[in-house]
């Protein structure tokens, strides 16, 4: 789906993050969640977003590794994907049940969209998720040239297979934007316009 579902046409209108926050709410825009594969952009995208708006970041892989003081790679390594599984939805139920009425920009990771239990969550949350899209050569380069240590990124024929599996999931985004070959601040933009949301 290339446009926005469910919103609200919002004007545009001058003023900052306050006044984009205010209709936000007003509209019912609670939170952005960036979902899509590894080497989507989702973070360095969620905090260009986050800058944008005025609207908090925050990456539920960082909500993970606080809440167990303990990386990822370690909570794969010693516990288990399965376990690293029920720790993402409990950390995302945390994370919407604090939200409340108030605005942020959330990242999940690679795998968190791809769970049905999850997707629900957001869908019953009402939160408007995008998904970063990418051809999965370019999403397999970019995770090479960053230092993040990624417990499921195997090499390219595995990476190519995960992603095949989880891509239909990540097609039920209430949006996507296709991130090939463009900046951060571009894609940022780009789902801005896209929503409307100023
Ligand atoms: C995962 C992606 C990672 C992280 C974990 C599992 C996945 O996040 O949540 O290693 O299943 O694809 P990024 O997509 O931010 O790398």
């Amino acid at each position: 789906m290339d446009g926005p579902r469910d919103l609200p046409y919002m004007s545009t209108r001058p003023g900052g993050p306050p006044e984009t926050t205010k209709f936000a709410s007003v509209f019912g825009v609670r939170a952005l969640v960036l979902v899509g594969f590894m080497g989507a952009g989702k973070s360095s995208v969620g905090a260009a977003l986050s800058r944008s708006l005025g609207w908090p970041f925050e990456d539920l892989d960082d909500r993970i590794q606080a809440r167990e003081q303990r990386s990822i790679e370690q909570i794969f390594r010693q516990s288990g994907e399965a376990h690293f599984r029920r720790l993402e939805h409990a950390a995302l139920a945390s994370l919407i049940a604090e939200l409340g009425a108030s605005t942020k920009v959330v990242a999940v990771g690679g795998g968190a969209f791809a769970q049905a239990n999850n997707a629900a969550l957001l869908e019953a949350a009402g939160f408007s998720t995008i998904f970063l899209d990418a051809p999965v050569e370019e999403l397999f380069r970019r995770c090479g040239q960053q230092q993040v240590d990624r417990p499921l990124r195997g090499d390219l024929d595995e990476f190519r297979r995960l992603y095949e599996t989880r891509r239909p999931c990540y097609l039920k985004a209430r949006l996507r934007i296709d991130t090939t070959g463009k900046d951060v601040d571009c894609v940022a933009a780009e789902v801005i316009d896209s929503l409307r949301l100023r």
